[in-house]
C-alpha cells in the first residue's frame, strides 16, 4: 500500500479558524490510520479500534458545532447537510465491524475510504457553506443578521 499524507492547505479553508482548526484535526487523525495500516500485522485490533472510536467521537463533536452553526444562520440546505453528517458517522462507525468479524485485510482497506469520505466532506460539501457565509456577508448581511458579527462569536 502506498503511504501518502494529506494536508489541509489554505484552499479549503471554510474562513472560520476554529472550524479549519476542526478540519485539520480530522484529517490528521485519519492520516495516523493510514500510515499504521500501511505496517502490517505489527498492528493491533484494539490500536485500531481505538482510533477510529476517537476518529468518530471527534466527528461527532466537530459535526454538532457545524450544525449549531448552520442552523443559526439559516443555512438553505442545513437538512441535507446534517443528514450527511449522519451518514458519514454511520459510515466509518461501520467499518468496526470487519474488526468484530476478523476481517482485518478489509478493515484496512477501508481507512483509505474513510479518509477520502471526510475529505470529500470538507472540500465540497463543507465549501457550499462557507460560500453562503461568505456571499452573505458581502451581500444582505442583514439575512445573517448578528452573525456579519465575526462567526467565531457564535461557536462558543
Ligand atoms: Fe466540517
Ligand atoms: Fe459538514
Amino acid at each position: 500500500m502506498k503511504t501518502s499524507v494529506i494536508r489541509l492547505d489554505n484552499s479549503y479553508s471554510v474562513g472560520i479558524e476554529s472550524i479549519d482548526e476542526q478540519h485539520k484535526q480530522l484529517i490528521s487523525m485519519c492520516n495516523n490510520l493510514y500510515l499504521n495500516c500501511c505496517k502490517k500485522d505489527d498492528i493491533s485490533r484494539d490500536f485500531f479500534r481505538q482510533g477510529v472510536a476517537s476518529l468518530v467521537s471527534f466527528m461527532r463533536y466537530h459535526l454538532f458545532v457545524e450544525e449549531q452553526l448552520l442552523s443559526r444562520i439559516a443555512f438553505p440546505e442545513f437538512h441535507d447537510h446534517k443528514e450527511e453528517h449522519r451518514k458519514a458517522v454511520e459510515y466509518v462507525n461501520g467499518c468496526l465491524v470487519y474488526l468484530d468479524t476478523g476481517e482485518e485485510a478489509r478493515f484496512k482497506k477501508s481507512i483509505p475510504k474513510i479518509r477520502d469520505c471526510i475529505l470529500r466532506h470538507i472540500t465540497v460539501s463543507d465549501r457550499k457553506y462557507a460560500n453562503y457565509i461568505h456571499a452573505m456577508n458581502r451581500y444582505a448581511p442583514w439575512h445573517i443578521k448578528d452573525t456579519y458579527l465575526p462567526v467565531e462569536l457564535f461557536l462558543g
